[in-house]
């Protein structure tokens, strides 16, 4: 980084002040993803380098994930799919691999941006009952609009059949899913995280698992990526390694946004997805 302007990173490249003590001439960190936890975004200002990320464009493709994990979970899919290849698969059974629905449940969604939004549209097509939680409560339109219902935090815990994370990474929400709000949960509710690990407690979550708090959860994100806790490796848990983003279309998109949040500072241009702006000013 001694002699780079420009940085161009991914969410495992921590920008901080070691990172950016060592690169002097640095006017841009450019991440590819729409979460910024791995920039010290107040460290980048001090030094009045502009650091963007990628908004907007992978929303439906996480919301897709999301669904994918809920399905999967509530149907037994990894289970199923082991069994169909291992060749040990005898007879159609009437009490074999029975999950549970998720048409006609009740979906929570924490985390009300646009994510959890796009989460909510497809939820219609399954006839549920959609409620949401969020520091800050939607416009009734968007409500009305989306089929949703505003809840306090610990009601949704305990009306949900599924819940599904979309926070961002904050102080306030690392460790928010822990044992208290596990405690909560229907046992028979099942969580998906597709947000960042270190929202959930993973040990918690853990324990809830073992101790049958919970029935299951889908999970893409951890907490100390890409280690996994072996807990969480259990029939009950459908586990992906943070790839909710990743299709070619939404992940060609991030790099080129990246790129062009690059282009425009040395252009001269305000960066479209300028998290500090004020240095713009300076610079
Ligand atoms: C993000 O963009 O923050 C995701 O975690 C990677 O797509």
């Amino acid at each position: 980084m001694k002699d780079k302007e420009g940085l161009i990173c991914l969410l495992t490249e921590r920008v901080n002040d070691e990172l950016l003590k060592a690169a002097p001439k640095l006017r841009i960190a450019a991440n590819v993803a729409v979460g910024f936890d791995n920039i010290d975004v107040a460290a980048c200002t001090k030094r009045g380098v502009a650091a963007t990320n990628t908004p907007g464009v992978l929303d439906e493709t996480t919301a897709d994930f999301a669904w994918t994990l809920m399905m999967a979970v509530a149907r037994r899919l990894g289970e199923a799919e082991a069994l169909a290849r291992s060749g040990n698969w005898k007879n159609w059974d009437l009490d074999q691999l029975v999950g549970t629905d998720v048409w006609g449940k009740t979906l929570g969604i924490v985390g009300f941006g646009r994510i959890g939004r796009a989460m909510a549209r497809r939820a219609s097509g399954f006839h549920m009952k959609v409620i949401y939680t969020d520091a800050v409560r939607a416009a009734e339109g968007v409500e009305k609009e989306l089929k949703v219902e505003f809840r306090e935090m610990n009601t949704l815990l305990g009306e949900s059949d599924f819940i599904s994370v979309h926070v961002p990474l904050l102080p306030d929400t690392r460790g928010l899913f822990n044992g208290p709000k596990f405690h909560r949960m229907k046992p028979t509710a099942f969580l998906v995280n597709t947000s960042r690990g270190p929202v959930v407690d993973e040990a918690a979550l853990v324990a809830a698992l073992e101790s049958g708090k919970i029935a299951g959860a889908g999970l893409d994100v951890y907490e100390n990526e890409p280690f996994i806790h072996p807990g969480l490796k259990r029939a009950n848990v459908v586990l992906a390694p943070h790839v909710a983003s990743a299709s070619l279309e939404t992940r060609t998109k991030m790099a080129c946004i990246a790129a062009e949040n690059v282009v425009a500072l040395f252009a001269g241009k305000r960066p479209p997805n300028i998290l500090n702006p004020e240095v713009l000013k300076t610079s």
